[in-house]
């Protein structure tokens, strides 16, 4: 697509939350060149659906980099590439600060070495651990309590002495629970294997799975079950674009939480995809699973007042409506 706006990579363009920031950027006027290992990335979601430039390695590759900055104008990055599977991290942590903070390390390196300065970090509230206070904001300490969260957290750290070292910009987005699919039902969510709450409920739905299991009914919330903050995906997309902007007109470096403010239980969101869906959806209740918080719900404060944030699917239906919508054209 020829744009007049400059160019973007988005690494982990090719995954969930990057492929729907991809279509913001493209629909906000940016170009878009994608960079993705495909480890977990869908090269038809790249390709065929959001037609983007589609170069496949790592951000590991540092050759691969310099050559990718010198043969294109990239203005910023934006970084979505990393892995996310938290129980994972706990297993096999090396995997994850090999490419969570190494990987990004050597990206950050060669964007110095091309004279790039402006960074959108996908960051996490698992970097908050178990807060203290609820709603959580950003000033709330960062104390994870798992090699996933500490990654994201020991990148920040580099980011912020690569703002005082090299005046290199960045936001980071803490992101909540992201869910959802872009209204269009042609991007969505599609993680092998999938933890998150809200697909694997749908999967059930579907019949691709006998029951849903619900981890932990005794927590101190209102119904007993983990409360999660649910944000769509869409919604994170535009965040992005706007981050990019603040970012470009010389906004300074900064970390903002991106969530919806209110949370939703694991029984109300199986109650509200029952709802949505008109399926019965079976639900087990199981033991607590070690490391979950009982309520993470975050304050998106800042994002709203400094840029403009304005989440246009705060309704977590909405949010279900949505996904359900992918989630029947995928398998269909
Ligand atoms: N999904 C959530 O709810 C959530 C919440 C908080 C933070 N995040 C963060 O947001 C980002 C995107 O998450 P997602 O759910 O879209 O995950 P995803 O797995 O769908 O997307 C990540 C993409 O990055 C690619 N990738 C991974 N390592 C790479 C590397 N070294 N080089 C090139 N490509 C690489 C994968 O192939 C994949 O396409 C991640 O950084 C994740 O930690 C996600």
């Amino acid at each position: 697509m020829s744009s007049s706006k400059p160019t973007v990579l988005v690494t982990g363009g090719a995954g969930y939350i990057g492929s729907h920031a991809v279509l913001a950027l493209q629909k906000a006027g940016y170009g878009v060149i994608v960079l993705d290992n495909l480890v977990y990335g869908h090269q038809e979601i790249a390709e065929d659906v959001l037609k983007v430039k589609l170069i496949v390695g790592d951000t590991s590759d540092r050759a691969l980099l310099d050559d990718l900055f010198a043969n294109h104008d990239i203005a910023a990055v934006m970084h979505f590439a990393a892995y996310a599977y938290v129980g994972e991290s706990v297993q096999t942590p090396d995997k994850y600060y090999r490419n969570n903070v190494l990987g990004t390390l050597t990206l950050l390196e060669a964007m110095l070495a091309a004279g790039i300065k402006h960074f959108v970090f996908s960051s996490t509230c698992a970097t908050y651990g178990v807060p203290e206070n609820v709603p959580i904001t950003e000033d709330e300490s960062q104390k994870p309590i798992n090699p996933y969260g500490k990654t994201k957290l020991m990148v920040e750290d580099i980011l912020e002495d690569f703002d005082t070292a090299y005046d290199f910009r960045s936001v980071r987005f803490r992101y909540f629970n992201a869910a959802g699919a872009d209204p269009s039902g042609n991007l969505g969510e599609d993680h092998t294997p999938e933890t998150h709450l809200i697909p694997l409920v749908l999967l059930t739905a579907l019949g691709k799975r006998d029951s849903i299991s619900i981890f932990g009914t005794d927590y101190p919330t209102p119904d007993g079950t983990c409360v999660r903050d649910y944000i769509h995906v869409s919604d994170l997309a535009d965040a992005h674009v706007l981050g990019l902007e603040y970012l470009l007109k010389g906004g300074e470096t900064a970390a903002f939480n991106l969530g919806n403010g209110s949370g939703f239980s694991v029984k109300e969101i199986i109650e509200a995809s029952r709802a949505v869906t008109g399926k019965e959806i079976k639900a087990i209740e199981c033991d607590r699973r070690p490391g979950d918080p009982p309520m993470l719900v975050g304050s998106a404060a800042k994002a709203k007042e400094v840029l403009g944030w304005n989440p246009r699917f705060a309704d977590v239906k909405a949010i279900i409506a949505h996904a359900w919508q992918w989630h029947q054209k995928r398998h269909e």
